[in-house]
């Protein structure tokens, strides 16, 4: 009987493997994006399934740690989307978001993270196409990168992780 070498697997089999488990996270907010991914789903566009929504009252709420903590702790993708510019509905909202997000963008590589990993943009609940789109273009993306190599993952309990 023959002893049957070790086969590595073919780039297409490493790379369907390696991106089965993809953990995206989206922070959306309730008035427009959360509304934008409700209208896709109502309509029945194809949405890639490796999204997680935490639906948020305002993009003027996302403290930079939820995205830093979710990266850090092994989630492969953040994406954050609230009302267009001036349609916030605490009227600023989104402004603080932008421009802290801006800057939070230049901190990942110094944690060790690449910056195509997060992602920020704007759709209205009409926008069902649009969310369609931003949300298969960004999975695709991460898809493409592969796993996040993040900084805790695999080390067990993230029980006590607290996103305040
Ligand atoms: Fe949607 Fe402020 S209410 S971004």
């Amino acid at each position: 009987m023959t002893e049957k070498s070790p086969r590595s697997p073919a780039p297409a089999e490493q790379t369907a493997a390696n991106t089965q488990g993809i953990k995206i996270v989206g922070f959306l907010c309730n008035w427009c994006s959360y509304g934008g991914a409700d209208t896709a789903g109502v309509c029945r566009f194809k949405q890639p399934t490796d999204l997680r929504i935490v639906r948020i009252p305002c993009t003027g709420r996302m403290d930079p740690l939820f995205i830093a903590k979710s990266l850090i702790y092994g989630v492969d993708g953040v994406l954050v989307s609230g009302c267009h510019p001036r349609d916030c509905h605490y009227a600023v909202g989104n402004f603080y978001a932008r421009r802290r997000m801006e800057a939070f963008k230049l901190f990942l590589p110094f944690m060790g993270i690449d910056t195509q990993r997060f992602r920020y943009t704007w759709v209205s609940a009409s926008e069902g196409q649009a969310w369609q789109k931003v949300v298969t273009e960004f999975s695709e993306q991460i898809h493409r990168l592969g796993p996040n190599p993040g900084v805790m993952r695999g080390t067990g309990d993230n029980s006590k992780v607290s996103m305040g």
